[in-house]
């Protein structure tokens, strides 16, 4: 597996494929990776070839007061992990690179980037989103990779891409999750032993939800008060919002009868962990629902 420090070496890269009418894939990441990093580069390697895999840490994405400069960066057992994985190729450029002296386009997708992760976390998704378009920019895929389980993140770099007319296919895959239910997240490093401990919370109070969907419950207060109920019952956890939203525009919704999320962000001491559940009601039977968890 080849690592690319420079823009022009990657476009090089991404030339030659298309002269070889190639398929490219790309999973973008800010590395510390994990099994859900390497679904993606497994689901990518389906569909195209090459695979390129992306680790920038990403400073436009991150809050005065937020954890860039302590954020996990493993960049050998990275590199391992994607040369296991069998990605082709990993894009690893310096901030520099991507931000040289005198950058000042930004994009911005209204409206989505203001609720929810854009509430809590001011200018975090123009951050990523004049990140990925830049990625998408430089490496020009058939297709990308992201987990679902940033589902806000998701659903605004897919409204970029049709907003923008990129030629890149937004692929959005399901949430990977360790034995007890905790979300992968690159974050999850923080946690001592007490608070990952506590940390399963998120997924309990999303199995309490699907537990209340699955009798039938549709009613959005409902559900939420049992998020609430079960989130309360952990004292190390510190909730941010726990909301039921339309899957389109991430607005509330007050009764579940489209394509939805239950979203969660929940702090367990300094860090900040968010999850979610997908509901989409069956085509051939909408009182019916398929729950993504
Ligand atoms: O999800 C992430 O890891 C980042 O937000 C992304 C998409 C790589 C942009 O920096």
């Amino acid at each position: 597996m080849e690592t690319i420090r420079t823009i022009a070496w990657m476009k090089e890269l991404v030339r030659q494929a298309h002269a070889e009418s190639r398929i490219i894939g790309l999973v973008p990441t800010m590395g510390a990776l994990h099994r859900g990093h390497v679904a993606l580069i497994e689901r990518a390697k389906q569909d195209c070839s090459p695979v390129i895999a992306s680790i920038f840490v990403n400073p436009k994405q991150f809050g005065p007061n937020e954890d860039f400069s302590k954020y996990p960066r493993t960049f050998d057992k990275d590199q391992e992990k994607l040369e296991q994985a069998g990605a082709h190729a990993l894009f690893a450029p310096e901030a520099p690179e991507i931000y040289p002296p005198g950058f000042s386009s930004y994009v911005n997708v209204d409206g989505l980037s203001d609720r929810l992760e854009g509430r809590s976390r001011p200018g975090h998704f123009r951050g990523v989103a004049t990140v990925v378009l830049k990625l998408l920019q430089i490496v020009q895929p058939d297709f990308a990779y992201f987990g679902r389980k940033d589902a806000q993140q998701s659903r605004i770099i897919l409204q970029m891409a049709r907003d923008l007319n990129l030629n890149t296919e937004i692929v959005v895959c399901p949430i990977i999750r360790e034995p007890d239910g905790l979300a992968l997240s690159s974050r999850n490093a923080y946690l001592n032993p007490d608070e990952r401990h506590a940390a399963t919370v998120l997924h309990r109070a999303l199995e309490a939800a699907r537990t209340e969907l699955q009798a039938g419950v549709r009613d959005a207060l409902q559900l939420q008060t049992i998020l609430h109920a079960t989130l309360a019952t952990e004292p190390l956890a510190k909730l941010d919002y726990a909301e039921i939203v339309d899957a389109h525009s991430f607005e509330p919704i007050t009764r579940i009868s489209k394509p939805s999320y239950i979203v969660l962000a929940v702090f367990l001491g300094k860090t900040r962990l968010i999850d979610n559940l997908y509901l989409e009601p069956k085509p051939s039977a909408p009182d019916e629902l398929d729950i993504h968890l």
